[in-house]
């Protein structure tokens, strides 16, 4: 099988087949083209699909409860939003909004795996495409979608690069609401030109030159959260230091972990920490921000939910009181992530839960949520008004074609979920003991391990 298959450029939205994937979703790309010839038939109604499992509750139609973590600020108003669109199209139907709080899903994954295991699933619940959601669809944890893209007209919607990453064998398991942007560098002017800094690094190293300058002025150069977070930035550190080509191929198993290459990109990312506030780390990523917005630091690196925080629950001014930019060495790169929406094997609201799922790939839904989430639509035919500030750059950059896209390690796209949780264990004890060596040959075995 040719892995390297091109996968058709979509019209009007940029090609996904370049995002770094391990062997696995490389795999998916070439069955996704197979896929294309594959007829399925459209099919109208639920009643039809052979997994129904209703169960007879009503016809499954008159609840649906939906599991995600965006109850935050800055998180649970793009939700909110999409719920009242359902809500007002779907009058009959009761909405039980089951978010567990934490960021990137911290304490709701776990959560969300027991119910799984318990045989109680949600009628829908949230999950990253890439090999997060592939993790599920091999465990036969979601059901084929493919009647629905057929009955929506989704194939034509969304990109056929994000097509693949929800695809298993030409059958689609997912419904993306958004893009996420992962590599972004948000920081407080006014801080900056206090320590007379006239504007964010281009490269690591000169944020570095520049963390030094701010920690003898007294601030903190970059606030860090919880694990996460710290996760977050290191792919970011390593993005930066490695180019867009080594860190997908630190995905797939080609560049090794422990070269001089890799070592090196991690001595920078341990340099990046020691100027965090890492010692009295936020416990999750707005109290990180808030330390920006208050002056005590000059720099955070969050994915775009970030922005929807600061421009709409802060009510700040981009590009005057707070600015945006790619980061460090990363400039032209859009590390994504997308959150999508599935149906799980024993939902007992089916019915209700297709409803969902077709406002989740909706037109008006996803022009309600994103504009308040941070995050640009998945569909390729937004109304651009409603994206303004940040957003109207975000998708102006991501609908250019020769914007180059890579995925983010700590929301879901290039490893899978056992490989995710080993490198968590490994960096926690990295961020304490500093062994670079220890870390890189630690994550380069439990990559073999869990391949
Ligand atoms: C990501 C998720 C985003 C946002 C973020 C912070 O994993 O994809 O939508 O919720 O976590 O919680």
């Amino acid at each position: 099988m040719n892995v390297d298959a091109a996968v058709p450029v979509p019209a009007g939205g940029p090609n996904l087949r370049e995002v770094g994937m391990r062997r696995s979703l490389r795999r998916v790309f070439a069955l996704g083209v197979a896929a294309a010839v594959v007829a399925v038939p459209a099919c109208s109604s639920s009643s039809n699909n052979s997994n129904d499992n209703s169960g007879g509750n009503n016809n499954g139609a008159s609840k649906v409860e939906v599991f995600s973590w965006w109850t935050g600020p800055g998180e649970e108003d793009g939700l909110n939003a999409m719920i009242s669109d359902f809500k007002s199209k779907n009058s009959g139907v009761e909405f039980i909004n089951a978010a567990v709080s934490g960021g990137a899903g911290s304490n709701a994954k776990a959560i969300l795996a027991g119910r799984l295991q318990s045989g109680d699933p949600p009628d829908s619940y949230q999950r990253h495409a890439g090999l997060e959601l592939q993790d599920d669809i091999k465990a036969g944890k979601v059901q084929d979608l493919t009647y629905l893209y057929d009955q929506e007209k989704w194939k034509d919607i969304f990109p056929q690069g994000l097509i693949d990453n929800l695809t298993i064998d030409g059958k689609i398991y997912s419904v993306p609401v958004n893009i996420h942007r992962s590599n972004l560098l948000y920081y407080n002017p006014a801080v900056l030109s206090a320590a007379g800094i006239s504007g964010p690094p281009k490269t690591w190293a000169e944020f570095l030159t520049q963390a030094e300058t701010l920690k003898n002025a007294g601030k903190t150069a970059i606030s860090i959260g919880p694990g996460w977070t710290q996760k977050h930035l290191l792919e970011n550190v390593l993005l930066g230091e490695l180019g867009a080509d080594e860190y997908e191929d630190l995905w797939n198993g080609k560049l090794d972990w422990t070269s001089g290459e890799v070592t090196g990109a991690l001595e920078t990312y341990k340099k990046v920490l020691s100027y965090s506030d890492i010692s009295s780390a936020s416990a999750d990523w707005q109290p990180a921000l808030d330390k920006l917005i208050d002056g005590a630091a000059a720099y955070n690196v969050m994915g775009d939910w970030a922005d929807a925080y600061l421009s709409g629950t802060k009510k700040l001014t981009y590009k005057q009181d707070y600015g945006v930019v790619p980061t460090p060495g990363s400039e032209g790169v859009y590390n994504f992530l997308s959150d999508t929406f599935t149906l799980p094997v024993g939902a007992k609201n089916k019915a209700a839960a297709e409803k969902w799922l077709i406002e989740c790939g909706s037109k008006a839904g996803q022009d309600a949520f994103n504009p308040k989430k941070g995050s640009v639509p998945a569909r390729k035919d937004a109304d651009k008004a409603l994206y303004k500030g940040y957003l109207a750059d975000a998708l102006a950059e991501w609908q250019d074609s020769s914007t180059r896209i890579v995925g983010s390690l700590a929301h879901g796209v290039v490893a899978n979920n056992a490989w995710n949780a080993e490198i968590d264990t490994a960096l926690g004890l990295f961020v304490g003991d500093g062994d670079v060596a220890k870390f890189a040959s630690s994550v380069k075995k439990s990559y073999e391990a869990t391949k």
